[in-house]
């Protein structure tokens, strides 16, 4: 099975002009299209159509993932794969999304859903496609956001989950947290050459714990960190920090509805195929060192406030 990329999360926001003002002028992405029900962003540094749809909704939380797949055969052996292992399939027809072709949606073990799809309209990058400037525009408006990177869903027990990804669907587990009985606290999965595309941690199954939005430099990070603190962005009370999984230097924050974000950056990266080499451990006494480096706790709040 070959998927190409975390391509995109559709959130559910409950106001939608707090939405777009959020993720345009505080996280920095191009605001690609709206009406009076959603709207699609994309950052700097990617071509395809978005990265971010936020619906309106009653509630916050997360309505699905997008990721691509290398050829539209995927889809139908996806579909397969999935049904075979009892997860519902829905088909989605061209036109339910904008701004890409059709997909397989699958319900995850965690009742998270999760779209496969091939095509992706393009809108191109920030600086055009033809003889664009290197560097941040002059004009850049927020935060220096070059990607969407990975997200982060809460469940109640990951390993059905993981097994799905990493069998049928060819993730890889780089990183993983155990209880000492072996039991998976939380998993980060590779679909790319970066260390975590998709990761799973603990909480009510299809919750969302939140989405990161990766920078150049642990500079840029801060640059990030001080509009959060201009415009007075709900922010986690540990950041800027480090996370001993993954090695990034991160800041979480919330957008109007709740839903958290991250600004990070310095992931290493990862084998870019399944079953290279094994994943890095964390025993359950140094999952906070794990989470938050530097604090070596996690705050009560990382884990309670999902959406
Ligand atoms: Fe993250």
């Amino acid at each position: 099975m070959a998927i190409s990329r975390f391509s995109y999360a559709s959130m559910r926001v409950m106001e939608l002009e707090a939405a777009i003002k959020h993720y345009t002028e505080v996280v920095g992405l191009r605001l690609v299209e709206s009406d009076d029900q959603s709207a699609y962003f994309q950052a700097d540094e990617c071509q395809d159509h978005h990265c971010v749809i936020v619906n309106l909704s009653d509630r916050a939380g997360i309505d699905h993932v997008g990721f691509k797949v290398n050829d539209p055969s995927d889809l139908v052996e996806a579909a397969e794969a999935a049904a075979a292992w009892g997860l519902a399939v829905r088909d989605v027809p061209q036109g339910e999304i904008a701004g890409q072709g059709p997909g397989v949606m699958i319900t995850l073990p965690s009742s998270h859903n999760m779209l496969l799809f091939y095509h992706a309209d393009k809108i191109g990058y920030a600086n055009g496609m033809l003889n664009p400037s290197p560097g941040v525009s002059k004009n850049k408006v927020g935060a220096k956001v070059t990607h969407l990177d990975h997200t982060l869903l809460s469940c109640e027990n990951a390993q059905p989950t993981v097994d799905f990804l990493t069998e049928v669907l060819d993730f890889s587990l780089t990183e993983k947290v155990v209880d000492p009985a072996g039991n998976i606290i939380a998993a980060f999965m590779s679909c790319t050459n970066t260390m975590h595309d998709l990761a799973l941690g603990p909480g009510p199954d299809g919750t969302f714990h939140h989405m990161a939005f990766g920078m150049h430099s642990r500079g840029e990070v801060l640059e990030g960190v001080d509009i959060l603190k201009e415009d007075e962005v709900p922010a986690l009370e540990y950041g800027v920090s480090r996370h001993g999984i993954a090695g990034v230097t991160t800041i979480y924050f919330h957008d109007p509805s709740g839903n958290r974000n991250e600004f990070f950056n310095g992931a290493y990266q990862a084998a870019g195929r399944p079953g290279l080499v094994p994943p890095i451990i964390w025993d359950v006494d140094n999952f906070p060192r794990g989470a938050f480096y530097y604090e070596s706790s996690v705050p009560e709040a990382f884990f309670d406030q999902v959406t």
